[in-house]
């Protein structure tokens, strides 16, 4: 099967690590189709996936945008349409995995005749998004795409709650290889050692610095909490996010936390530095699609700590696999860093049973067979 995956973004997020997964095993048939330059590009090119960078002109639409500033860009857009066409006819399916991904690839599936397969990496809610986004990407959903894939039930009822068809969409979790996430006791240590950690309790925090990832939530528990407890904030500004940045900083530095609190920005090992770490806390403040850290930290044997909501719901059985505590609450999250540090045997056999029931549900083996199975029940059909 020949694919043309489209993606917005020049950099590693979540939906474009989910990407590289689904298109590894169509790589000698596929093209990634890139909407901006950007280590991404390195990442695809590394796991032999075809990457063309298809316009490095920036689209002038963000997550806020009205319907003037909506319309305005699709002028813009033409040049990359009539690209994205022209590579359509080489290919036997479009898959979109980003928003714009989805406004081009609806446009170029109509003019080129190639089914259009949608996938849901977010939630389409007022939380996240403008009124006029979602109305686009819906009413596109809706009439151009024959699948749409979402990576939970939240981003599935949030897309039907926003008028979304339900008979064109299916969920699919993201899938990972779960020996990346073994580690060896020597190498831990060496690592703890290397970051100075030696000793302390180390709550990992592994996200994009970005409002609603709450990483300010994490340092306001981290004040309520016992002097030994240090975190990591793992992950850097990805989209432009710098105000934020400088409003952690000076968090940090008011609640006289430096000594406590390390900024390591964004890192490749990540299955190591969770290995290193006594717990990994998840703290967005809006419901979070699917939380790929979620499960990396399960996979690592690591206890986890999640904002009770959206996805994470589905990945974590309070008390069995996992905790969750109410979005935005730093006293409840210190009370359960707390009872990780002091409780050592019941969290030790929670982080064991989230590494069983993880590597069970999420092995990318599966995952990518369900999607086989999709993608060609959708060319079965556009075929007839
Ligand atoms: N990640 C990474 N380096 C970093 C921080 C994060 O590779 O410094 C990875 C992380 O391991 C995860 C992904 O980025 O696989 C983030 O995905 P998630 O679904 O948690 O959130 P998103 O940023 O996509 O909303
Ligand atoms: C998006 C979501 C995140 C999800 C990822 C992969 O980036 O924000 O929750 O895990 O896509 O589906």
């Amino acid at each position: 099967m020949k694919i043309l995956f489209l993606d917005q973004s020049g950099k590693p997020g979540g939906a474009e690590l989910c990407l590289l997964d689904i298109a590894k095993p169509y790589r000698h048939d596929a093209l990634v189709g890139l909407f901006a330059d950007g280590s991404f590009k390195h990442l695809l090119q590394q796991n032999s996936i075809p990457v063309e960078v298809l316009t490095t002109q920036a689209i002038q639409v963000r997550k806020e945008s009205s319907l003037i500033q909506g319309l305005k860009s699709l002028g813009q857009l033409t040049p990359l349409i009539t690209k994205v066409v022209k590579k359509a006819h080489e290919y036997d399916l479009i898959y979109a995995n980003t928003q714009k991904a989805l406004v081009v690839g609806a446009i170029a599936s109509f003019l080129s005749h190639r089914p259009l397969v949608y996938h849901l990496h977010d939630i389409l809610s007022p939380e996240h998004f403008s009124q006029t986004n979602i109305h686009i990407a819906v009413n596109l959903a809706n009439n151009f795409a024959s699948l749409i894939i979402a990576n939970s039930q939240a981003s599935k009822a949030a897309f039907m709650q926003a008028g979304g068809r339900p008979n064109i969409i299916e969920v699919v979790y993201n899938g990972f290889e779960p020996k990346i996430y073994q580690n060896h006791q020597s190498d831990i240590n060496k690592l703890q050692q290397h970051l100075g950690l030696q000793g302390k309790f180390i709550v990992g925090h592994f996200s994009r610095l970005a409002p609603w990832k709450g990483q300010h939530i994490l340092i306001a528990a981290l004040a309520q909490s016992l002097q030994e407890v240090t975190a990591i904030l793992v992950g850097d500004a990805l989209f432009g996010e710098q105000d934020y940045v400088q409003q952690l900083h000076q968090q940090v530095t008011e609640l006289g936390l430096e000594n406590r609190v390390k900024f390591l920005g964004f890192r490749s090992d990540i299955p190591q530095l969770m290995a290193a770490c006594d717990l990994v806390a998840h703290t967005s403040t809006s419901p979070e699609p699917f939380g790929r850290v979620i499960v990396e930290a399960m996979l690592c044997g690591k206890p986890v700590v999640a904002a009770k909501a959206g996805g994470a719901m589905e990945l974590i059985e309070h008390g069995l696999n996992g905790f969750l505590v109410t979005p935005g609450e730093p006293q409840e999250l210190a009370q359960v860093i707390t009872t990780c540090l002091q409780e050592t045997e019941i969290t030790a056999s929670i982080a064991n049973n989230a590494s069983i029931t993880a590597s069970e549900r999420f092995d990318i083996a599966t995952i990518n067979q369900q999607i086989a199975q999709l993608l060609k029940s959708v060319l079965d059909i556009s075929r007839n």
